[in-house]
This record gives structure tokens, C-alpha cells and sequence, in this order.
């Protein structure tokens, strides 16, 4: 029933599927895993402008591990997830010192690259190499899950482990770059979580439509309620120019500059003193602003503060005044900056004048 799965995918994507994206039409697997990185968690239209700027300044894999990493998160500042710059990174230094500069062409050992997972090895492997394998994102799992009526939640092992078994045995033997961009297509313009079924090339052999129940396919986790964190963020005003501190490399915002942080039971006024020998003479609370994350929400208090002008902190590596203006183009968390722009949509507040 399902021999021709592959082939109606491959047909309907020449006419239907999307054509002219920046990294179609490029073999160069420098390119193609770039592109793959970058769309991990993020959609087409957002990575083009980020994906365009980044080859321009880093345009292979010998320029990307000669530059430091603060370049590469600057050029990925607002992309999020920036665990993916910091594997880049790693992974342009591991092609040059134990590849010799040159990607692997086989699924297994782009594997062992950081950052690279099952799914975006294949996908390099089938895009720039033309290797027979099979990828199995967020996208196509939802395909494959309803038209093979796969139950479950696909986070689980047993359920992930049933679809990758039939992603390997839908597998076409010829045209493996076309059938691949068709699934992602597919799951990413008519199989979405509301889909145009009567788009749908494969629609009269899906069986989750068969069943009435499209709805039902993939399966869902039972939602734990996210947990909420609260954080108080110091916006340090000293004659214009504000406080950044350098994050610990892991974590959160690993690496990136942000604005320092207390907890909500600490005094203001205290901590800058204690932590940072400066004197506080005027304090404002600005509207609070909310940031989500996988795993939590983090609640963020915002609080401008004026430091008496005969106070400084040296520059270093780990804090340094900056004017609002260069903040903003720095390497910063989201949410830091939505604050520089809104300091900046408001002048009023951009300084002193509490
Ligand atoms: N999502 C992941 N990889 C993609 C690609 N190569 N083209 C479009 N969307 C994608």
C-alpha cells in the first residue's frame, strides 16, 4: 500500500515543496549543516536573514574555527538556543584538528560532531552527499506518525524507536535529496498541527485520517505545569552607560553579556554595594517582562538604577560599562534586549533621570 509513499512525496515536492531556500542547491555539507543547526528550533523565515549574515562572515568551516566564539555568538544573538553557537563552534575545530578540515560524508561520524544528533547527520549526509538515510524531526514525526497511525508520544523511546523503524523502510532507493526536503515540506506546510489534508499527496493512505482522527497523531506528553522562577535584573546606569556582565560559559545564556541579577528577597542597594563597591543613589522598578524557556518561565523584574558618579567597576572580561546603543549589538539574551530597545523607544529613562 505504501511502495509509492516515497514517490508521490518526491512528485508533489517538484511542484509544491519550497524551492530557492538559501541552502538548497549548494552540495557544500559546510553550508547544509550551518542550515540544518540553525533550523533546529527555529522556522525557515527567521533563520534566512541570521543564515545570510553568518556565511558572509564566516563563510567555511576554516574561517568559523580560526574565530573566537564571542564573534560566532554575537552573529546568533536573538537566534536563542545558543548551546547551538557554542557546538558550532566545537564542531568547525574538530572538523579542522581530527578531519582535516574536511567534513565526514558518513551519517555515523557527523554524528559524534557536537550538536549534530541522529536526525541532522542524516540530513547532512542526504543533502550534500547523497547518503541513503533517514531523518525524523519534529516535523516528521508528525507526518509519519499519522499516516502510519504511529500511537503515542513520540518523546518516548519505544514510540521514537517505532518511527524511526518506518522512516528506514519508506526510505526511497533513488532520490534521497528530494525525498528528504519533501517530508520536511510536507510536515512543515500541509501536515502542521492543523493540516490541509486535501493538500496532502499521501492523504488517501493515511490512516490516521482513515480512522477520523488526525487529531490524535502524535500522541501528547501529559503536561507537567512549567515551573515559574523570578529574577530581579540590575539595570546599572553610571553618566549613560550601563552594567553587562559576561555569563559563566554553560548554562543559561551561556557566554552571553546580560544585565547582573538578584533575587527578589535581596536589597538592591546592599548587593551593589557588596558585590560591586558601588553606591546606589536612586532606584526605579520598570515593568516586569516575562521570557519562556523549554523547562521553566523565568519572570523578570526589571530595576533601573542610578550609581553615584564617582563610582566604577574596571572593565574587564567579565563586566563592562557599555553605551545602550553597543549593548544591543552585542552577543545578549533575549529579554536583555527588549530592555536596550525599550530604554531606547523611552529616552526619558535611558539615564539618570529617575
Ligand atoms: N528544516 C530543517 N531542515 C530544513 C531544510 N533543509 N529546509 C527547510 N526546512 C528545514
Amino acid at each position: 500500500m505504501n511502495g509509492d509513499f516515497a514517490a508521490r512525496l518526491i512528485a508533489w515536492q517538484r511542484l509544491h515543496g519550497r524551492h530557492g531556500l538559501p541552502w538548497q542547491g549548494t552540495k557544500d555539507a559546510y553550508r547544509i549543516w550551518l542550515s540544518e543547526i540553525m533550523l533546529q528550533q527555529t522556522q525557515v523565515g527567521t533563520v534566512i536573514p541570521y543564515y545570510l549574515a553568518f556565511l558572509e562572515r564566516f563563510p567555511d568551516v576554516v574561517s568559523l574555527a580560526a574565530s573566537d566564539i564571542d564573534s560566532v555568538l554575537r552573529l546568533w544573538s536573538g537566534l536563542g538556543y545558543y548551546s547551538r553557537a557554542r557546538n558550532l563552534h566545537g564542531a568547525a575545530c574538530e572538523v579542522m584538528a581530527r578531519h582535516d578540515g574536511i567534513f565526514p560524508r558518513d551519517r555515523e561520524t557527523l554524528e559524534s560532531l557536537p550538536g549534530v544528533g541522529r536526525s541532522t547527520a542524516a540530513a547532512i549526509a542526504a543533502f550534500a552527499f547523497g547518503a541513503r538515510e533517514a531523518i525524523l524531526d519534529g516535523n516528521v514525526k508528525r507526518v509519519l506518525a499519522r499516516h502510519f497511525a504511529v500511537a503515542g508520544f513520540p518523546g518516548e523511546a519505544k514510540v521514537a524507536h517505532q518511527l524511526w523503524d518506518i522512516a528506514e523502510a519508506v526510505l526511497p532507493r533513488q532520490g534521497i535529496a528530494p525525498y528528504t526536503q519533501a517530508l520536511m515540506d510536507l510536515g512543515a506546510t500541509v501536515c502542521t498541527r492543523t493540516p490541509a489534508c486535501e493538500r496532502c499527496p499521501v492523504h488517501d493512505t493515511c490512516q490516521a485520517r482513515a480512522q477520523d482522527n488526525v487529531a490524535a497523531y502524535p500522541g501528547t506528553r501529559q503536561r507537567k505545569a512549567v515551573p515559574v522562577r523570578t529574577t530581579r535584573m540590575l539595570l546599572l546606569f553610571n553618566q549613560g552607560r550601563l552594567l553587562l556582565e559576561k555569563r559563566p560559559p554553560v548554562g543559561i545564556w551561556g557566554g552571553l553579556w546580560s544585565f547582573p541579577e538578584v533575587s527578589m528577597d535581596e536589597d538592591v542597594v546592599s548587593v551593589c554595594e557588596a558585590r560591586f563597591g558601588l553606591v546606589v543613589d536612586a532606584i526605579r522598578p520598570l515593568p516586569a517582562l516575562k521570557h519562556s524557556f523549554t523547562h521553566f518561565t523565568l519572570n523578570i523584574h526589571p530595576v533601573q538604577c542610578r550609581v553615584r558618579t564617582d563610582c566604577r567597576v574596571a572593565d574587564s572580561a567579565a563586566t563592562q560599562w557599555m553605551d545602550p546603543d553597543y549593548a544591543a549589538m552585542e552577543a545578549v539574551p533575549v529579554p536583555v534586549k527588549k530592555l536596550l530597545v525599550r530604554l531606547k523607544a523611552e529616552p526619558g529613562q535611558a539615564t539618570d533621570h529617575l
